[in-house]
C-alpha cells in the first residue's frame, strides 16, 4: 500500500481505538507488575505470565467490539480469522521475562495491516508513560509529539541494541559472531529484553540500531513502522525491505546502516 493510499483512508477512528485497547492492557500490566503468581513455561527459556493473557483478553476484547470481522493475530492466543482485508498483530506483553523477574522494562504493542502491509503501529509502556505511535506515511510520535532518528553518522558514536531469541542456543555461533562485531565496532551495546522498545528507542534518537534474529510478527510489527516513519531504515540483513516475516531484522537511523549491514556479514 502507497502513502498516498494510506492518507486517503481514514485511519483515525482505528488509532483510537488502538490507543483505547493499549490503555487497558497497560493497567493490567501497571496491576501485576511484581504481583503475579502462575508463571508457565512455553518450551524452553519461554514464558507466560498471568499478565501476558489478562492483557491479551482486554486488548482483543476493545478491538474486537469496534472491528467484529477483522482478523486477529496474538501472540499467546495466535490467529482469529475474519472475513476483513484488516489484521491486528498483537504482543500484550513484550519483555515477558523482564516483567517476571521484576524489571521495569517491558511494553505492549498492537499493529494493524491492511492487505498485509502494516499501516498503523502503537507501543505502550506504561511505567514509562510513553504511547509511540505511527501512520504510515504520516510519521512517528511519542506522546503525540513528532520524533525522529538520531543524525549520528559514525559506528564508534552509536549505541546499539540486540536481542536474543528464545532459540539462541540454536543458532548460537553466527548470533555471537555478530554480537562480537557490533561490539568492537560501537561506543556501547545494550540488550533491553523488549524488542518493540527498542524499535522506538531506535525511532526517537536514544539508539543508532538495532539488530535481532528469529523475532515474530507480534514482536516488530508495530515498532518496526514506527522507526521507519520516524524515519529510520529497516531491513534484513541482506539489505531486504523488512517486511515482518523474515527471520532477521536491521533498523537504524540510515546514516550507520551500510556499516552495520558489514558487521552482520558472518
Ligand atoms: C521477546 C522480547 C525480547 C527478544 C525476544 C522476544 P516476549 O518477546 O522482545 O527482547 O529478544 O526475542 O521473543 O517473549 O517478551 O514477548
Ligand atoms: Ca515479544
Ligand atoms: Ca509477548
Amino acid at each position: 500500500m502507497t502513502n498516498d493510499e494510506c492518507r486517503i483512508m481514514d485511519l483515525g477512528s482505528f488509532k483510537q481505538v488502538a490507543v483505547t485497547a493499549a490503555e487497558k492492557g497497560a493497567r493490567i500490566l501497571q496491576s501485576r507488575f511484581g504481583n503475579i503468581s502462575r508463571i508457565r513455561k512455553k518450551v524452553a527459556q519461554e514464558i507466560v505470565t498471568e499478565a501476558d493473557t489478562e492483557s491479551e483478553k482486554e486488548i482483543i476484547a476493545v478491538i474486537r467490539r469496534s472491528f467484529p470481522d477483522h482478523e486477529i493475530l496474538s501472540e499467546e492466543c495466535g490467529l482469529i480469522t475474519g472475513s476483513s482485508e484488516y489484521k491486528w498483530i498483537i504482543d500484550p506483553l513484550d519483555g515477558t521475562v523482564n516483567f517476571a523477574h521484576q524489571v521495569p522494562i517491558f511494553c505492549l504493542s498492537i499493529a494493524l495491516s491492511f492487505k498485509g502491509a502494516v499501516v498503523l503501529g502503537i507501543i505502550l509502556n506504561p511505567l514509562a508513560g510513553e504511547l509511540f505511535s505511527a501512520v504510515k506515511g504520516q510519521g512517528a510520535q511519542l506522546n503525540g509529539l513528532p520524533i525522529q532518528v538520531s543524525s549520528i553518522s559514525t559506528l564508534t558514536d552509536s549505541l546499539l541494541v540486540t536481542g536474543f531469541a528464545y532459540n539462541v542456543k540454536e543458532i548460537f555461533d553466527p548470533v555471537i559472531t555478530r554480537y562480537g562485531n557490533c561490539l568492537k565496532a560501537a561506543q556501547g551495546l545494550r540488550r533491553l529484553g523488549s524488542a518493540a522498545l527498542d524499535l522506538c528507542y531506535v525511532a526517537c534518537g536514544r539508539f543508532e540500531g538495532f539488530w535481532e534474529q528469529n523475532l515474530k510478527p507480534w514482536d516488530t510489527a508495530a515498532g518496526a513502522l514506527i522507526a521507519a516513519e520516524a524515519g529510520g531504515q529497516v531491513t534484513t540483513f541482506s539489505n531486504q525491505p523488512y517486511s515482518g516475516d523474515q527471520d532477521e531484522i536491521l533498523a537504524t537511523n540510515g546514516h550507520i546502516h551500510k556499516e552495520m549491514l558489514e558487521l552482520l556479514k558472518v
